[in-house]
C-alpha cells in the first residue's frame, strides 16, 4: 500500500515559513508583503478561490486587496487595472484570476503584468526563465512548484536516473512541471492526449503526473509497481451514492487501485489542491523580499 502524500500537512508548513519570512520582513525594513487577486464575473468557483487566496494572504500577514470586475468589462478597463496595480509599490504580487470571461484575450493580460509581480509565474519571462533553467530570478508557476516540492518530499531536490511522465501539456501546469522535472535531473517524457499507448509510457515512470481533467483515467495498470504518482486533477463527478444531485471530487487518477501499485500517492482533495495556494503566498513573500533589496527566501 503506497505512502499518502499529505498536501495540507505540507502546505501548512510552507504558509508557516511564509508567515515568517513575511513578520521578519516587515520588522527588519518596514515592507509589507502586498498581494492584488483580480476577478472578472461572477463564477462561484472562482469566487470561492479568490476568497481563499485572500483569506490565507491575511494569515500570512500580507496587505491583500481584490478587485472585483463585472463580467461586462472590457479588456482595456482590465489591462488599465494591472498598469494601476504594477505602478503601485504597496503591492509586490498579481494575480488575474482565470479562466476570464469568454470576450477577454487572457494573453495580453498575463503580458500586462509586471515580472517581478508575476506569482503565478505565468508571464512568458517567467517561463522563458524556467526553460533556460534560471529557477533563481524568476516566479514559478504555483501548481508546478506545489507538486514539485511534493516529489522532492519523497525523493529529495536531485531526480537523477529516475523516469518521470506529465501526463497534459497545458502552460498553466503541464509545460513548466516538465521543465521543473527536468531541471532536477529526471528523464522526463511530456505525454498528451495525440499520445500513442499512453498507458505503457506511464508504465515507465518512477514519477507519473497526471494533469489531464479526466476523473480517474489513470489506472492501476498504468503505474509502475512502486511509483510516486501526483495527481493534479480536480473533477466534481455525480456520487448517487451520498445521495441524489450529490458529487465528489476526484482526481485523474483512480486512487484507491492506483494506491495497491504505487509507492507513493498525493489524494484528491488535500493532495495538490492545498499547495497551489501556500506556494503562491510563497512567491508573494519572495517578490516583497526582492523589491527591498533582500535575498528572498527559498521553500
Ligand atoms: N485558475 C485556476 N488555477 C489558477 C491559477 O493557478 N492561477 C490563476 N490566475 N487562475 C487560476
Amino acid at each position: 500500500m503506497a505512502v499518502v502524500i499529505d498536501g495540507k500537512e505540507a502546505a501548512a508548513s510552507v504558509i508557516a515559513a511564509v508567515t515568517e519570512a513575511s513578520a521578519s520582513l516587515e520588522s527588519e525594513t518596514g515592507v509589507k508583503p502586498g498581494l492584488a487577486v483580480v476577478i472578472v464575473g461572477d463564477d462561484p468557483a472562482s469566487h470561492a478561490y479568490v476568497n481563499s487566496k485572500g483569506k490565507m494572504a491575511k494569515q500570512c500577514g500580507f496587505k491583500s486587496i481584490q478587485h472585483s470586475l463585472p463580467a461586462d468589462t472590457s479588456q482595456e478597463t482590465l489591462e488599465k487595472l494591472v498598469a494601476e496595480l504594477n505602478a503601485d509599490p504597496s503591492i509586490h504580487g498579481i494575480l488575474v484570476q482565470l479562466p476570464l470571461p469568454k470576450h477577454l484575450n487572457a494573453e495580453p493580460v498575463i503580458l500586462s503584468v509586471s515580472p517581478e509581480k508575476d506569482v503565478d509565474g505565468l508571464h512568458v519571462v517567467n517561463a522563458g526563465k524556467i526553460a533556460t533553467g534560471d529557477l533563481a530570478t524568476g516566479l514559478i508557476s504555483c501548481t508546478p512548484a506545489g507538486a514539485m516540492l511534493l516529489v522532492n518530499r519523497i525523493h529529495g531536490r536531485d531526480l537523477s536516473g529516475l523516469n518521470a511522465v506529465v501526463i497534459g501539456r497545458s502552460n498553466l501546469f503541464g509545460k513548466p512541471m516538465g521543465l521543473l522535472l527536468l531541471a532536477a535531473n529526471a528523464t522526463v517524457t511530456m505525454a498528451h492526449s495525440k499520445t500513442k499507448d499512453l498507458g505503457s509510457v506511464c508504465r515507465n515512470a518512477d514519477i507519473l503526473v497526471a494533469a489531464v481533467g479526466r476523473p480517474q483515467m489513470v489506472k492501476a495498470d498504468w503505474v509502475k509497481p512502486g511509483a510516486t504518482v501526483i495527481d493534479v486533477g480536480i473533477n466534481r463527478v455525480a456520487a448517487p451514492d451520498k445521495g441524489e444531485g450529490k458529487t465528489r471530487l476526484v482526481g485523474d487518477v483512480a486512487y484507491a487501485e492506483a494506491a495497491e501499485v504505487a509507492g507513493a500517492i498525493t489524494p484528491v482533495p488535500g493532495g495538490v489542491g492545498p499547495m497551489t495556494i501556500a506556494m503562491l503566498m510563497a512567491n508573494t513573500v519572495i517578490a516583497a523580499y526582492r523589491t527591498a533589496g533582500k535575498t528572498a527566501p527559498g521553500f
